[in-house]
């Protein structure tokens, strides 16, 4: 039997729940050690997740003796530091975006990890799934793709509150401009997908529409970017009634992808019906279980598809050009 690899989690609020769901049922993860700065949230874990072993610091942590990886699932700030560690014990890390807004951690950070042949990857959840292969089909010409040559991309996102009911339980980091927000949150999932497709995309135009307090994450943001020649419009807002929406439409010269709430894709020829391509439940599925099986290809260093760190510099670059309303050089 292929050996259990040992999971390390920090950070055990909403999304460290999540993961401590989807580990339970992995083949050859098994989360062991836990710990959470906040006392609360670890006893609160450990209660629904008996067999779970507390550690008393981020550091206890890591000298876990056995354990293969960390999971970091904190707010951005503590990302690098927190990621150090985890390379000092010699661990696999898989973190959370964003990755961090300090840039000069974050390079710090990749000379490091090329450095020392580091593994870590982002957890972007789109990474693995079968959408964006579809989509990279599309632009790669691919004989199921069938749209022609790709001519815009459109982003739309749409969140009735922000942040969203499910992650309403979240601190208040996430409703904040410094570290929060609907664009580092959500859009950072469908830039990742644009720059992985296309490369490094240029901000051409970009306005964000913050609160009056000053201290309040974005409400709106439209902007103009180009990604590998090709023009790309974003248009995102807290309105409307639908809790999360977000669609990213692939425009080509005889027909149109996209994807729809996160795991879905249709297609269509020309101005054809839209076409469902497959069940967009099943896809979520795979992704989520494709993407635990691309973290075990991390720790057992084999070749995988996760992002790593450099690549998600690279997204957060984009996003907090557009969160600053800054246009960048040409890509
Ligand atoms: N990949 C995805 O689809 C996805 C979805 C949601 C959230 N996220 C990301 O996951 C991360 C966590 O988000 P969340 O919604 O779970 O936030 P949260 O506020 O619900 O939970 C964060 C937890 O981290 C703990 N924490 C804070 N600083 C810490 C530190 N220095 N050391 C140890 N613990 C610390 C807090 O006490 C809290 O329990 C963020 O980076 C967020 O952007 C990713």
């Amino acid at each position: 039997m292929p050996e259990l690899l040992h999971v390390g989690l920090i950070g055990l609020g909403v999304m460290g729940q999540r993961m401590l769901a989807r580990l339970a049922d992995h083949p050859r993860l098994r989360a062991t050690r836990i710990w959470d700065a906040d006392p609360a949230a670890l006893a609160r874990t450990l209660a629904a997740h008996p067999q779970l072993q507390p550690a008393d610091s981020a550091d206890a942590l890591v000298a876990t003796p056995g354990l293969h990886t960390l999971y970091i699932a904190t707010p951005p700030a503590p990302h690098m530091a927190l990621s150090h560690r985890a390379f000092d014990a010699g661990l696999a890390v898989f973190c959370e975006k964003p990755l961090t807004v300090d840039f000069d951690a974050a390079r710090r950070a990749i000379a490091r990890i090329d450095r020392e042949r580091q593994r870590a990857a982002v957890n972007f959840s789109l990474a693995s799934s079968p959408g964006l292969a579809a989509l990279q089909a599309a632009c790669g010409g691919g004989v199921d793709a069938a749209i022609g040559a790709l001519q815009t991309v459109q982003i739309e996102l749409a969140f009735a509150r922000w942040p969203r009911p499910w992650q309403a339980a979240a601190g208040t980091w996430l409703a904040e401009r410094a570290e929060g927000g609907f664009t580092r949150e959500v859009l950072s999932h469908f830039i990742f997908v644009l720059q992985r497709l296309l490369g490094p995309a240029q901000v051409l135009s970009a306005r964000p529409d913050y609160p009056a307090d000053g201290r309040g994450a974005e409400r709106a943001l439209t902007a103009t970017l180009l990604a590998g020649g090709v023009p790309v419009q974003l248009q995102a807002q807290v309105a409307g009634t639908v809790d999360d929406f977000n669609r990213m439409t692939l425009q080509g010269s005889t027909g149109a992808v996209e994807l729809r709430d996160w795991f879905g894709l249709q297609q269509r020829q020309g101005d054809g019906p839209w076409q469902a391509r497959g069940d967009p439940a099943a896809m979520r599925q795979r992704g989520q279980a494709d993407q635990l099986d691309q973290w075990v290809a991390l720790i057992e260093g084999r070749a995988h598809g996760l992002p790593g760190y450099a690549e998600a510099l690279a997204v957060q670059q984009t996003i907090e050009a557009l969160l600053a309303g800054s246009p960048t050089a040409p890509a």
